[in-house]
């Protein structure tokens, strides 16, 4: 069995993803921790009550933890300090990221001087805090410790899904059952774009100069409500004074067709610029739609006619995502119908629609309590994190463990599918893309 303890446990991203990633293992969440009672009653309604300790994480110290004796950490802790999206932020210095830095720095090193350390780290924030001196001093710290450390800068949109959010992930292995020596990195070296053997590095296909690197991404339409057009008074429509606004074109509207959608902050629906919305009207052109309003509203004519110019934006029927909507962005969920398909061959097919093509299990949907209010799901779903990139890094992470023991011991306790099952010590070939290994712990 793999326990864990959960930081900053949120509605509890980190914790579904760990399970999904290791479903043949039995993986235990010892205890989370997270000072937000809205996040935490979410957290127990789908993770079942008695696992959220409400509380400062400051407030922790070894004694607190020594006796759940966990194998893993997970941490996800305050990203304002290191956003790029916050111009003052303050890093290190900020009081919100004083109780990372006192879990990482002084409870971690006393755990581990009483051989009670976790023996593998995940930690989980807002790319930004690659260049954070944050990170230099975790990384020291971590190193002192005899971890080992590989890190990530990963979206969602190189494994298919319609969502760009970069985050920064860090694994950390404690000897002996560390990364393989070339996948050890050091406080200059910059995160990786990729996972091993998960597609090719990470390139915004904006920036890139030529197509040589293709990414196929399931277009939006699979992760919809079926919906009718909203009417003025859905909690989903687009406020009349909004649109209004001259701030509106600066929306980031997309179709049911379309590929790509922007974060999806904590202050979603609150927000013009860089916000995703979408436009159900999927015919019409917006760029032209948003000029005709323009050209209607500084003529006369129309006014004269009586004709609100609004009308051609509300033609548009435009639309906040709903939460179901972003839970199933964020891997929360699985699309409803598995409709798929980039349209392209099985060989191309992303990560994420592979996985979806090829799991049979019906997973029990992540929901909210009736009480937890329209505002709060979008606060905590932008909170949180994509449940199938951790999944991925986490079992990463994990294999990674599972490798090192098979390297080191015989490997006959185990059972390897697709793989030579010898008693001898064995060297598996990372070119085959498919091995697949069930690990007992
Ligand atoms: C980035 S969110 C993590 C979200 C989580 N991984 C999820 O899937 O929802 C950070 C969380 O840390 C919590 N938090 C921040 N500082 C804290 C502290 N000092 N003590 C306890 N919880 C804290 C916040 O309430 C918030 O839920």
């Amino acid at each position: 069995m793999l326990s864990v303890l959960e930081f900053y446990s949120g509605i509890g991203g980190l914790h579904l993803a760990l399970k999904r990633a290791n479903s043949t293992t039995c993986v235990k969440v010892l205890r989370a921790f997270d000072w937000d009672p809205s996040a935490s009653e979410v957290y127990s309604h789908n993770f079942g009550g008695g696992i959220v300790n409400r509380c400062d994480i400051l407030s922790l110290n070894a004694i607190d933890l020594l006796p759940y004796e966990a194998d893993m950490w997970l941490l996800s802790p305050a990203c304002q300090p290191y956003t790029v999206l916050n111009p003052n932020a303050k890093g290190e210095t900020d009081p919100r990221a004083k109780s990372f830095l006192h879990l990482m720095t002084s409870v971690l090193p006393e755990l581990v001087t009483q051989r009670k350390g976790p023996r593998c780290i995940l930690v989980e924030n807002v790319a930004g805090f690659e260049t954070s001196t944050t990170r230099q001093v975790v990384l020291k710290t971590l190193e002192s410790l005899q971890y080992y450390i590989s890190e990530f800068l990963l979206t969602p949109l190189q494994f298919g899904i319609p969502n760009s959010r970069l985050r920064y992930y860090l694994l950390a292995r404690r000897d002996p059952f560390h990364f393989l020596p070339s996948e050890d990195i050091h406080s200059e070296s910059d995160p990786r774009r990729s996972i091993p053997n998960e597609g090719p590095d990470w390139i915004d296909p904006r920036l890139q100069v030529d197509d040589s690197v293709n990414y196929s991404v399931l277009p939006l339409r699979n992760f919809l409500d079926e919906q009718d057009y909203p009417s003025s008074s859905s909690p989903y429509a687009i406020p009349k004074k909004i649109l209004r606004s001259k701030h509106a074109p600066l929306f980031d509207i997309v179709k049911p067709c379309s590929t790509r959608t922007c974060c999806f902050t904590r202050g979603y629906t609150h927000m013009i610029e860089g916000s995703s919305i979408l436009q159900q009207a999927e015919d019409l052109d917006t760029t032209d739609t948003f000029n005709a309003y323009a050209i209607a509203t500084a003529s006369d004519a129309s006014h004269k006619d009586n004709n609100d110019p609004l009308e051609l934006l509300l033609s548009l029927h435009l639309r906040y995502f709903t939460p179901t909507e972003l839970l199933r962005l964020f891997c929360f969920n699985l699309p409803p119908n598995r409709v798929l398909s980039t349209g392209g061959p099985a060989a191309m097919m992303s990560s994420y629609e592979a996985y979806l093509s090829s799991s049979r299990s019906s997973t029990r949907d992540f929901t909210f309590p009736d009480t937890t209010s329209l505002k709060t799901r979008y606060r905590l779903i932008g909170n949180s994190v994509n449940v199938y990139v951790v999944s991925k890094t986490t079992n990463y992470e994990v294999s990674q463990d599972t490798l090192r023991k098979m390297c080191l011991s015989d490997v006959s306790g185990y059972d390897i599918l697709n793989g030579a099952v010898s008693g001898t010590p064995c060297i598996i070939d990372w070119s085959v893309p498919e091995f697949d290994i069930r690990f007992i712990f």
